[in-house]
């Protein structure tokens, strides 16, 4: 946990935001894999993180502001829960410690809402995603299941949404903190992976320095030869000579502040020079889109950047023609990049998805375009200083999506088809760091991760 004084300092800045009301936040609880006692890892929900640091299932908390007092809700153990699981402290001290002065039971909670409620006062509550919560809160405020996320409080999702958004100094250590861990999975994997060895057995290892550095994944990781497919979970390949692998991987740290790093490199230690041509396009997106990031500029401007340089360099490869600005204004570069340029990063991987991106990556001025490619953008508004978020232009070749296209004759003045047709079995590149906005431009988070063709060469070329 950080210092106590740290999540009371977080609570009175929510408090003054909202200004009147009764906020109900519920932390998490286990999750049964096939049996109640056989439990997924636990992972507490990162609103509840940040405002109590309660790192543990079953505790709930409010805060009455008009009545200026915070409770927070669980059980105390048994001697029989003791038994199994050691001792724990009370509810009384796990309160103490967030700077809470009333605990109580989680019976006593439903009798304290229950008076809220009676006496017409809102409960402003945040959209949920786990069905034990949606039935938590069913049974404490009579709301349905399929209304749950329509009479969730907007007015505390913009405030979360707003205070989360710009990163503390502390905050930020911790994501260095993950970082410096995904900086020893992604160099470690560079120089294991080698001709012959299966993919499953590169993630293992990494997961290895996840878990032994006090943390675990921050999701599940991304490493693959088929590229081309974004979120390829499967891991069960053969690596040979001649493969390039998309590592996307990161940690959390024993406090869940998240890194997501992607590299992507060749299993025998030298690319190709076509891929070595398709990986400088990449890169040059991803310094050409860091270079640009600034407050005051909208992440869509930085997009469309890298975009641009993708059209440019595949217009005089001659895989698109046409004009760059007007190919990447049509989306025709999307067939190669179909994704977002990123995504805000914290205590989660996708910082505050559950608030729902309208929320946190868009306002009045900048709205969600539907067109293919830029729709997936996650954050697209102005940057501010404090604001951390990912860096990961990728291009990608997708048999399905490229004879899908030339079927329907899609924007056949921008692609080349007879070019691109012969670049089918690519697979993918994607590029990614973790970028901290700053009050003049922006820093890149964590020790530099080998990035440059000759970096990258270097490092998978060991122990080969
Ligand atoms: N690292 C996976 C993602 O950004 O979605
Ligand atoms: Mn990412």
């Amino acid at each position: 946990m950080f210092d106590t004084k740290i999540y009371i300092q977080r609570r009175e800045i929510l408090k003054k935001s909202l200004g009147t009301g009764f906020i109900l936040l519920l932390g998490n609880e286990e999750s049964p894999m096939n049996y109640t006692d056989n439990q997924y890892p636990f992972r507490q929900d990162s609103t509840f993180l940040y405002y109590f640091g309660i790192d543990h299932p079953g505790f709930a908390a409010a805060i009455d502001i008009d009545e200026d007092k915070e409770y927070i809700f669980g059980d105390d153990i048994t001697v029989s829960d003791i038994v199994w699981m050691g001792p724990q402290p009370s509810v009384a001290e796990r309160a103490a410690k967030a700077g809470v002065k009333t605990s109580a039971s989680l019976r006593e909670m439903e009798d304290i809402i229950k008076r809220v409620i009676a006496r017409g006062r809102q409960v402003h509550y945040l959209p949920q995603y786990r069905a034990f919560n949606i039935l938590k809160i069913e049974h404490l405020l009579g709301i349905h299941p399929k209304r749950m996320k329509e009479y969730s409080s907007q007015l505390l999702i913009n405030a979360v949404a707003s205070q989360r958004l710009k990163k503390a100094p502390e905050e930020i250590r911790e994501i260095e903190k993950a970082l410096d861990i995904a900086y020893e999975m992604q160099t470690t994997a560079m120089r294991v992976a080698s001709p012959g060895k299966n993919e499953k057995e590169i993630a293992g290892i990494m997961e290895g320095i996840a878990v032994s550095r006090g943390g675990r994944l921050a999701f599940p990781t991304i490493f693959s030869k088929n590229g081309q497919t974004l979120h390829n979970h499967f891991q069960g390949n053969k690596l040979k000579a001649g493969d390039i692998v998309v590592n996307d991987s990161g940690a959390e740290t024993a406090m869940h502040y998240a890194s997501d790093i992607t590299r992507t490199f060749p299993v025998k230690g030298k690319f190709t020079n076509i891929q070595k041509d398709i990986y400088q396009t990449v890169l040059d997106m991803q310094l050409t889109a860091i270079a640009e990031i600034k407050p005051g500029v909208t992440y869509r401007s930085v997009h469309l950047s890298a975009a641009k340089i993708l059209a440019e360099n595949f217009i005089a490869a001659g895989l698109m023609k046409g004009n760059a600005e007007e190919a990447v204004n049509a989306g025709a570069h999307a067939l190669f990049f179909p994704h977002g340029l990123g995504h805000l990063m914290g205590l989660d991987v996708h910082d505050m998805e559950n608030l729902g991106e309208s929320n946190t990556g868009y306002d009045n001025k900048t709205k969600r375009s539907d067109q293919f490619g830029l729709t997936y953008l996650r954050f697209a508004k102005e940057l501010e200083p404090g604001i951390v978020l990912t860096v990961e232009p990728g291009i990608y070749f997708i048999p399905e999506l490229i004879d899908m296209w030339k079927k329907e004759n899609k924007f056949k003045n921008f692609i080349n088809y007879d070019k691109v047709n012969k670049f089918k079995k690519f697979g993918g590149i994607r590029i990614e760091d973790d970028i901290l906005v700053t009050t003049k431009g922006c820093k890149v988070l964590g020790k530099p991760i080998p990035k440059t063709i000759k970096e990258v060469e270097k490092l998978a070329s060991m122990r080969k």
